[in-house]
Order: C-alpha cells, then structure tokens, then sequence
C-alpha cells in the first residue's frame, strides 16, 4: 500500500495530537517535520520514535527537501497563513490547526492559494467529530425550530488563561477569541449552516490576563491580547448572533448555547467546571422549549455520549480526504465566515464601533 508522506510544521504542543493520531493509521508515514526554535523538531520527532523522519528549522526547505504529500500546519496563529500557502504553493494538502488565521485578509489569502493549487485544506475543528455537536447541527436544520432569528453562543472558563505562545498578540493574534472563541462560533455557525455575517459590534477586555493577581507575573507582564470578549453579529437571513468568551472571570459561565426559533427554542448547556462553558465545542445537556396543546412546555433532548476520539477523527477524515482525492472535510469555504467574525470583533473593539464585514469570496 502505497503510504501518505505527512510533515508536521510546528512541533509545539498539538503537534503531539497529530502525530500521535498519525501514528495509529496504517496508510501515513510521518516523514519530516520543522519548527523554529533549533533542535525543537528533532526532539519531537524522536519522542514519538521517529527516528527515520527528517527534520527542519525552516518550513520552507522542508517542503523543498521532504516533499511531503500533506501537512498538518501546528504553528502558533500569526504564521498559520504564511506556513499553510508555502505548503500549498509546494503542491501539499494541507492540515490547518484552528483558528484559521489571525486576520481575514490572511484567511482570503490561503482560499485563493488553496483554489490556486488544487489541493485542499481543511481546518482542525474536531468538535464537528463529536455526535452530540452533530445532533445539535440535526435538530437546529430539521425544521422543527422553524424560523431561527437569535443564536446566543460563547461560554468560557472561569480561570484559563493558557500562557506560553497564546499570550502575545505577535505570536497568537489574539486571545480567548481566537484560542476557544472560534470553537463557540463554529458551533453557532454549523448548527445554522454559515450564514454570512453582516456587522459587528464587540468590546475585548484584558483585565485578568495583566494582573498578577490572576496570571503568573511574567505572563503578566507580557500579556497583550484579550481574556474576554463579547460581540453583537448580524447574519444574512435576519439572524442575530450574540457571542461572549472569556479565559478568566467572576462568573461560573457565560450561559447556555441557545436558539430561538419562531416554533421552538433549543438550549444547549455549558460543561461544568472552572474550565466549563461550551468553549470547545463541548456540549452539556440539550433541552427544546416549545407548545404542546396550545401550552409552552418543553422536551429534554437525549444527546449521545462523548465517547469518539475526536482529534484521530478529524486526522482521519483529512487523510481520506487526500487519500481519495475528495473535498476538504472542514472547508474553508465555511470557516471563513468564522474567520470573518473574529476578525471583525478585533476590528472593532479597537475602533469602539460597529464595523461592516464586507468581502469577496471568489
Ligand atoms: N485543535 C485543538 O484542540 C488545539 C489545541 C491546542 C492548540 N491548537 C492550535 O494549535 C496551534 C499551536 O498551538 P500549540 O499549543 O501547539 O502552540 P505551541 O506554541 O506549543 O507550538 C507552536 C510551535 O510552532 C512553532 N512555529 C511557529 N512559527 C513557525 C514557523 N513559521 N515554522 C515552523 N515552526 C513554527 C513554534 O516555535 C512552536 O514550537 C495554535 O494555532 C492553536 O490554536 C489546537
């Protein structure tokens, strides 16, 4: 069986997720992988005894030398657009971790390398592998809310700033926005089918992440992105949506993922814990809010159990992709609608105004 050459960009944190995915299928060989901080890639590649693959500090002579057929893109998000076209631009599918970029322009500038190339990509949001974000999707497309108008979606953790790169706007681009804020949107935007977002209207704060009260000094001191942010968004089709996220607050959780139809209503609640809220696509119990006999009452939903391996899966389902020369899984047709929104809530909370979302998705 002839295998699929994988390289792995970025050997930080979630590159362990992919390799070790990788490493239980059959049909991949992991062959090289880079990062730039001198010696990081060899280590990694040795922890998960892959001694045989090769390793780079520029990802650029990777794609020269390796010759990979796929790539999984695992950099921190202010390198995600610069390292996913050079990978496309080598003739390589390519893996992408979330958030798709940092910026619109830049999330604009990987479709048009990806229709360029012919290759795909497809984005790493592997709460769409779990079953009751598929049930969600299901009842919120079924018909039975009617009319959806208003989605509220965020949560958060009560104490969660991540540190290490996701702590720097020069490194992360922004912070519990782009880190888990982009996992409450997609689930929004999946459940309802990506409607276009319209305008936004955000406020960002970073009040937690600067004080050493709540953040290790020298994280502290360093901080420059948002532990909070919350948002108005306008959606084709007259919908509404309403989105807060924080990694740090006085509160248990921002509340439950709801939708409002014109015949029912479903309520999706946060996960428990001081790490709860729907922040990563986790979804607690479901409940739908309608008539019955002319009187309001309402219907728990049974939601499957978590029980896949959501990260393999979506690990899986690239390969099968490449593999079988099918569509991107997770296309970036639909998250650029995602990425259109976290860029406009950065754009204008800066601004303390509502700003317009206005580009061409040719
Ligand atoms: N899907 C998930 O569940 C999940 C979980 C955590 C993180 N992530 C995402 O994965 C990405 C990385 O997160 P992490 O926790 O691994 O961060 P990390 O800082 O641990 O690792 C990133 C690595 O990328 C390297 N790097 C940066 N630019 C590079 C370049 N141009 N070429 C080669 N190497 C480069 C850095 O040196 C670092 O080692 C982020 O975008 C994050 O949002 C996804």
């Amino acid at each position: 069986m002839d295998k699929t050459r994988i390289a792995i960009i970025g050997a930080g944190g979630i590159a362990n997720s992919h390799a070790k995915s990788y490493l239980q299928m059959e049909d991949v060989e992991i062959v090289a992988a880079a990062d730039i901080c001198e010696g990081k890639a060899r280590q990694f590649l040795d922890t998960h005894g892959l001694e045989a693959a090769k390793d780079y500090v520029d990802a650029r002579e990777l794609l020269d030398d390796a010759k990979p057929d796929a790539v999984s893109v695992c950099t921190y998000n202010s390198t995600h657009a610069e390292c996913a076209i050079a990978s496309l631009e080598h003739g390589c599918h390519v893996l992408l971790e979330k958030p798709m970029t940092v910026t619109l322009e830049e999330a604009l500038a990987v479709r048009s390398a990806e229709k360029k190339s012919g290759k795909i990509v497809s984005v790493g949001f592997q709460p769409r592998y779990d079953d009751r974000m598929k049930k969600i999707k299901e009842i919120a497309q079924g018909g039975s809310l009617g009319k959806i108008y208003y989605v509220q979606t965020g949560g958060g953790r009560r104490r969660g700033i991540p540190g290490r790169t996701f702590i720097e706007k020069s490194l992360a681009g922004a912070g519990a926005l782009a880190d888990i804020g982009c996992y409450g949107l997609d689930l929004a935007l999946n459940s309802i089918g990506h409607p276009k977002p319209l305008t936004v209207s955000a406020s960002a704060y970073g009040l937690f992440g600067r004080n050493p009260k709540y953040t290790k000094p020298e994280d502290a001191a360093r901080f420059t992105v948002d532990d909070f942010s919350c948002a108005m968004i306008r959606l084709e089709g007259g919908i509404t949506l309403d989105f807060r996220m924080s990694w740090a607050m006085h509160m248990d959780t921002m509340g439950a993922t709801i939708f409002l139809g014109t015949e029912a209503g479903l309520k999706v609640e946060p996960t428990p814990g001081l790490w709860g809220g729907a922040w990563d696509g986790s979804c607690g119990d479901a409940t739908l809010f309608h008539d019955y006999m002319g009187m309001p009452t309402y219907t728990p939903i049974p939601l499957p159990d978590l029980k896949q391996d959501r990260f393999f899966l979506k690990c899986r389902d690239f390969v099968d992709a490449v593999r079988q020369n099918l569509p991107a899984p997770i296309p970036t047709s639909e998250i650029i609608y995602n990425q259109a929104i976290i860029d406009g809530i950065i754009r204008s909370s800066a601004l303390g105004r509502e700003v317009s979302v206005e580009f061409n998705e040719q």
